[in-house]
């Protein structure tokens, strides 16, 4: 096995492990290494959906995603598409994956299907880190505190997107759910900086103007270039990361003359994850 780091943040790109062995043995492997580096990336991984599903399963049960309808033969997988011409991408912005629900995914693996010779990198960012290096009168002034978390409906996740539909039975509902914004590792007893610029509405106990302005200066630290690392695609690779400890952000850099004009498909799967706490 080799390992080559990503950045000095985060991030591990894995070479020598073999994604169809879903054994328990490689799953260990596999998990030690996601809790280290938080995010880890394996190239020419040329897995099926069932080897996808297998491995995924290790984690716990899977999630099935509140709007976008999964594949048909695997309600499990949602694919993600951006089509030739769309300039926007699903993911685009700083977040963690549906911290609007009470449980949010514990992680995510993602297979890359098709993608363009240039653009579309996706970004992680390490909440550990930017917990530690956070100002302190702002540490001090949240530490206890919890923050409201909110879906933005099925506009958001659907029709911005041409090449994604939603389930049979359209879901307009908007979710919202308190978590603590600094949280505990359930594995590693860290803590985690648990707050979004997609999902996190407001803190609880500040008023609207003040958790504004504290939200907008915590949103500016998470994306500091030196707590992330940048992942450049290649078709079939998988991305596993551990969506308590990481927010993450798909760049939408489709330019005409570069990036554009080409389409860009990933096949997601999710883990069901705990309540924050
Ligand atoms: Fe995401």
């Amino acid at each position: 096995m080799d390992i080559k780091l990503l950045s000095g943040a985060l991030g591990a790109e894995i070479s020598g492990i073999d994604l169809k062995d879903s054994s328990k043995e490689n799953y260990k492997r596999i998990n030690n290494l996601l809790l280290e580096h938080k995010v880890i990336f394996f190239r020419n991984q040329d897995i099926t959906h069932r080897e996808q599903i297998a491995l995924a399963k290790n984690w716990g049960p899977l999630e099935n995603h509140a709007y976008v309808r999964g594949l048909d033969k695997h309600p499990e997988i949602v694919r993600i598409v951006k089509t030739k011409e769309e300039k926007n991408q699903w993911g685009e912005n700083w977040h963690t994956d549906v911290s609007y629900n009470i449980k949010p995914t514990k992680a995510v693996i993602l297979k890359s299907i098709k993608i363009p010779p240039v653009g579309g990198d996706t970004c992680f960012s390490n909440m550990e880190l930017a917990w530690e290096t956070l100002d302190e009168e702002i540490k001090e002034k949240i530490k206890d505190k919890k923050a409201i978390h909110s879906s933005l409906g099925a506009e958001f996740f659907i029709d911005n997107y041409k090449g994604m539909s939603g389930h049979e039975q359209r879901n307009y509902d908007e979710y919202s759910n308190e978590h603590p914004i600094v949280r505990t590792h359930p594995e590693t007893g860290k803590k985690i900086l648990y707050v979004n610029w997609t999902y996190t509405k407001q803190i609880i106990g500040l008023n609207k103007e003040e958790s504004d302005e504290v939200l907008q200066k915590i949103f500016q630290h998470q994306a500091r270039l030196d707590l992330t690392c940048r992942f450049n695609w290649t078709k079939n690779a998988v991305a596993m990361w551990d969506n308590r400890s990481v927010i993450h952000y798909a760049i939408a850099d489709f330019y005409p003359g570069r990036g554009l004009g080409y389409e860009r498909i990933m096949d997601r799967i999710a883990i069901e994850g705990d309540q924050p706490n």
